[in-house]
């Protein structure tokens, strides 16, 4: 079976080379695995939570895309989209919110840690505190779920989050599910193999110590004078030099087959100068980094490219959330009044029952995959919603036969015009009854 893998990226700042190496490479080079199918999302949702300043929140989008796709994710393979680009996320967000228990969120880290601050600085505990923050998780649960994802890689901060999501989604299998697993249990993933990379300064890359390496902002020439800014030890040029935690060489290994590390490692407790090791790390980095960075230039002066993909992105999430949001909005009781009102079968429908209905499963000239259901001499009964792969088509007239009129509530279908419930209910008891 293919393994969901769904991550987010909150967009506020620009990455760095910290980035690069904990979160954008490994997803990158986990989108390309077999059997593995990746939603990467701009959680732009999420950003507005820590930040109000409107033309931060634009830059840091297109800064962000743009890097994700320089750095080599192939739009194609990955659904790869921004968060506010998909309704039906604030919409789950709401009935996921309405089984969500207030005390639970209480105990959420990041609400929790704004609330000690406030009252370690003598203010009202939920001083400054938003809603948004507050919920927060259940925004995260609501990606996570929306797409059924399996497997979440995050970093560690975030584990308590997935958490949460399970929590929720178990609830609410529990309440609307009428004993079906109506979303999958995701399950949080950390790479432990992949060390932090450090800053400058030694301690973990991170904006917030202002100790980062940009990625692809300011060139190469910017990459040149942070690596010039890495603290070493003093020891001279010709001095035998300790590979072993010295940061200098963590940045270098991140980057270096396991030859070139040897070979650096050597050369270090053979004396050579911190400059020119600086120098090695540079020349190291760039000729990784570099291609890269022209791909991020050219993207940067076409933000209307990035748009695009984005779209492209946002049509493939949809196919996939647009129905599945249907299903939902039927579990818990928000369903079309028509069922409610059908008319008894009558003369079309004894007319239908009379003969076997088939199913038709094609494609369009747009590429989405389609099926229909006509009866035998091919009058229209049902009409199915676009799918972005033929299997999930195939998936739905596989529970159709099986399952009859039983799979009609919450399917991404339509009844041809004229047709009635009760003549489609009637029709697929009789292809189940003649399948029997
Ligand atoms: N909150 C995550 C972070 O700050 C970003 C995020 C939002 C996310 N929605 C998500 C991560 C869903 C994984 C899955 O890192």
């Amino acid at each position: 079976m293919t393994q969901r893998v769904l991550t987010g990226i909150t967009t506020t700042g620009t990455p760095h080379l910290g980035n690069y190496v904990g979160a954008i490479r490994p997803a990158i080079a986990a989108s390309r695995e077999p059997g593995v199918e990746s939603f990467f999302f701009l959680a732009d949702f999420h950003a507005l939570i820590k930040c109000d300043d409107p033309a931060r929140i634009e830059r840091s989008r297109i800064e962000i895309a743009a890097s994700w796709i320089a750095a080599g994710l192939d739009p194609e393979r990955v659904t790869f989209y921004r968060q506010s680009d998909i309704p039906e996320t604030p919409e789950l967000t709401w009935l996921l919110t309405c089984v969500t228990a207030k005390g639970q969120m209480n105990r959420a880290h990041a609400y929790k840690a704004s609330v000690d601050a406030n009252e370690a600085a003598g203010e009202e505990p939920d001083a400054g505190i938003t809603m948004g923050l507050f919920s927060y998780p259940i925004l995260m649960a609501a990606d996570i779920l929306l797409f059924n994802a399996h497997r979440v890689p995050v970093g560690r901060d975030q584990v308590q989050h997935i958490e949460m999501a399970r929590d929720v989604a178990q609830r609410f299998n529990h309440v609307f599910g009428a004993g079906k697993e109506l979303f999958v249990l995701p399950q949080a993933e950390i790479e432990e193999a992949l060390a932090t990379l450090p800053g400058l300064d030694g301690r973990k890359m991170s904006k917030s110590y202002d100790n980062t390496v940009p990625l692809f902002q300011g060139g190469a020439k910017a990459l040149k004078d942070a690596i010039a800014r890495i603290v070493t030890d003093s020891k001279l040029p010709g001095e035998p030099k300790d590979p072993e935690g010295a940061h200098l060489v963590t940045i270098h290994d991140a980057f270096a087959s396991a030859e070139q590390r040897a070979s650096f490692h050597a050369d270090l407790r053979a004396g050579l100068a911190w400059g020119e090791a600086k120098q090695r790390v540079v020349d190291l980095i760039e000729a990784h980094v570099g291609p890269m960075r022209e791909r991020y230039e050219h993207l940067m002066a076409h933000p209307e490219q990035i748009e695009e993909i984005l779209l492209l992105g946002a049509r493939k999430a949809r196919a996939v959330a647009t129905p599945f949001l249907a299903e939902l909005r039927d579990a818990v009781g928000l369903r079309k009044m028509v069922a409610v009102a059908a008319p008894k079968a009558d003369q079309a429908a004894q007319a239908v029952k009379s003969s076997v209905p088939v199913f038709k499963q094609y494609r369009e000239a747009d590429g989405q995959f389609y099926f229909k259901l006509t009866t035998a001499d091919g009058g229209p009964l049902l009409q199915s919603q676009a799918f972005a792969e033929g299997r999930e088509a195939g998936t739905w007239v596989k529970r159709f036969k099986q399952e009859g009129a039983q799979a009609l509530a919450g399917a991404p279908v339509e009844l041809a015009s004229g047709v009635t419930q009760a003549d489609v209910e009637a029709a697929l008891s009789a292809l189940v009854a003649a399948q029997d």
